[in-house]
């Protein structure tokens, strides 16, 4: 309780890769893709672009989106700056770091936004990786009393996708969206009821081989097991947050899910009968970015304003591990 959304922001590269330009490559069809997944088209990085271009961006976004009072969610009063420098702590999220082994992807990001004071590193939980991040960013903001941290997810799956294997090259896109967090006792405010609540993680190290980076560091993966596990772990983490906190689906303004593939989350919602319209769905223009996908939804939706002050947002994901994770919001 206490550490409270104040703003995202997201960046995207330029190139669009669309379904019938991925059938020339391969042997595939836009028919196929959109009716197995729900995807349309896909942002590619240019060789030469790494994950922090895109991170950086994304958190620049944040950062003068939580100094726009339109665009701040947290509405503090009078309404508080926050520059670079009062950044305390920078997590990213990504499997595919700027560099192989070291530094950290998160270190590129402290220099080029100039958080002189952040701590700054990098969490691998594949497409669970944000909210893993958000864990343990709200744990260490409690524990260090920071005040501010930026919490971001960027992806480049373009450079680890095999683009021969139509099982899988289909679903992927890259991107990067990121998260300004406040905490609310560390910068004198009264403590309220918003901010993140609850939080699961988990792990079945049994499915390492499910979906994983080969020997040629390229995306291997089981489709159908990846499928059935996902739509069973993410209606479970669903249920079981509103169950930890008493919520009704009536208490819930938005489910906000991993974006792997419409069908998987249209059937996780089903199986926790959830209503369809509370789902959302963000993933036709951009494929499935991983651990991006989520804070780069929580953009667009702050953005146009669909998603407000007052409202709770249960959130799921899932990934190679395999991992899931879960969490509520209330903005
Ligand atoms: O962040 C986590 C990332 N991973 C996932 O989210 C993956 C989860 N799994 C899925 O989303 C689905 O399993 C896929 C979209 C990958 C595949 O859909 P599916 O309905 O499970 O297809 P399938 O693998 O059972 O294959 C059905 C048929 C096969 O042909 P045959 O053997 O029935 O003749 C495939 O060869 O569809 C064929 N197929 C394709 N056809 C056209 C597989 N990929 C393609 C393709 N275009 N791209």
């Amino acid at each position: 309780m206490g550490i409270i959304l104040r703003s995202a922001g997201k960046a995207l590269p330029e190139k669009i890769l669309t379904n019938d330009e991925l059938a020339t490559i391969i042997d595939t069809s836009d028919e196929w893709i959109k009716s197995h997944t729900g995807i349309s088209e896909r942002r590619i990085a240019k060789d030469d672009e790494r994950a922090s271009d895109f991170a950086v961006k994304a958190c620049e976004e944040a950062l003068k989106n939580a100094n726009n009072p339109e665009k701040d969610l947290g509405k503090s009063s009078p309404h508080k700056v926050v520059r670079p420098e009062d950044i305390d702590l920078i997590i990213v999220s990504t499997a595919t770091p700027d560099f192989p082994c070291l530094p950290a992807t998160a270190c590129v990001l402290q220099r080029e936004l100039g958080c002189t004071n952040a701590a700054a590193f990098d969490l691998n939980a594949a497409c669970s990786g944000f909210l893993y991040a958000m864990d343990v960013a709200c744990g260490l903001m409690e524990r260090h009393n920071y005040k501010y941290a930026l919490v971001c997810g960027a992806e480049l799956l373009s450079k680890i996708v095999d683009w021969q294997d139509r099982g899988s090259c289909i679903l992927f896109g890259d991107g990067s969206g990121a998260v300004l967090l406040e905490n609310e006792q560390a910068v004198g405010e009264k403590i309220t009821e918003r901010g993140f609540t609850s939080f699961i993680l988990g792990t079945d190290g049994t499915g390492v081989s499910a979906l994983y980076g080969g020997e040629d560091g390229k995306i291997k993966m089981d489709g159908r097991a990846v499928y059935n596990f996902a739509v069973g772990i993410m209606a479970k983490t669903l249920m079981d947050l509103m169950e930890k906190e008493n919520l009704s689906v009536d208490d819930v303004d938005y489910f906000l899910c991993h974006q792997a593939n419409e069908r998987i989350l249209k059937a996780a919602g089903k199986r926790a009968k959830l209503p369809e319209e509370k789902i959302i769905l963000n993933l036709a223009n951009y494929g499935n970015t991983s651990s991006a996908c989520i804070p780069m939804t929580l953009s667009s939706y702050i953005k146009d304003k669909r998603i407000k002050p007052g409202m709770t947002i249960v959130f799921a994901a899932f990934g190679a591990g395999l991992t899931w994770a879960g969490a509520i919001l209330r903005t």
